[in-house]
């Protein structure tokens, strides 16, 4: 099968990219789509740049112009629960958009017509997380994450987007990708690690923890990856 890897930054993506070693490099859409052979699958791996948008075409291309069959994504995130410390792993059971806002004309947050508040991840991806976790001992909590082009640091904003969304995590990518996903009917899965807790404190932690973060996350991926290509 073909498997699409994203991260929205380098440091998410370097990971990955160190433990696929041999990879063929194609630049496609101002961006670089790293494509290696892993036990006679395909991978194509890529980061997308910070945001929404750069997502949304990143994970567009990947599926229209390089078939992957499934995205998994792999970065870092602020905490919004208090059981997630840095360091620690969600697996989203569904994303929103926490920023899209059109509630003037008496729409919930998150809402747009002929769209849905919250997407739902595969439930046999998020399985096969389970599954890595139990084998490997590790804590890996399930929630949902909320996805805005804002990177946030303020524990009045985090604690609305809690409470609107009854969301675990926040970041900027993986709503996006549930968007594209979804709509061109390809499983998908977002993985994240704690870099910060969306605070006061948390553009530093966020400096201080990416790259430590964003390796727990790409490593528990890589798991991830072996049991999804043993299953098929
Ligand atoms: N990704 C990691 N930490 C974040 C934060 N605090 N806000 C938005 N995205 C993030």
């Amino acid at each position: 099968m073909t498997i699409g890897l994203l991260g929205a930054m380098v440091e998410e993506i370097e990971p990955l990219l160190e433990f696929f070693k041999d990879y063929e490099c194609i630049e496609y859409a101002e961006n670089r789509f790293y494509i290696a052979k892993y036990k006679e699958h395909k991978i194509v791996i890529a980061y997308s740049k910070i945001g929404k948008v750069y997502a949304t075409l990143t994970a567009t291309v990947m599926i229209e112009r390089f078939k992957v069959e499934t995205i998994l994504f792999s970065g870092v995130a602020g905490a919004i629960s208090k059981d997630l410390k840095i360091g620690d792993l969600i697996v989203a059971k569904a994303l929103c958009q926490h920023d899209l806002d059109i509630t003037a004309f008496g729409h919930p947050y998150g809402f747009v017509p002929e769209g849905q508040v919250c997407y739902k991840t595969d439930s046999k991806l998020v399985n096969i997380a389970k599954s890595v976790a139990k084998d490997k001992g590790i804590i890996l909590k399930e929630g949902i994450i909320a996805t805005g082009d804002q990177f946030v640091a303020d524990t009045k904003r985090k604690e609305w987007v809690g409470k609107i969304f009854e969301a675990d995590a926040l970041e900027m990518e993986g709503g996006a990708v549930a968007v594209v996903a979804h709509s061109l009917k390809v499983p998908f899965l977002i993985l994240r690690s704690i870099s910060d807790a969306a605070d006061m404190d948390a553009g530093f932690d966020f400096d201080d923890f990416l790259k430590s973060s964003a390796t727990v996350s790409a490593e528990f991926l890589i798991c991830i990856v072996d049991k999804l290509i043993e299953k098929n």
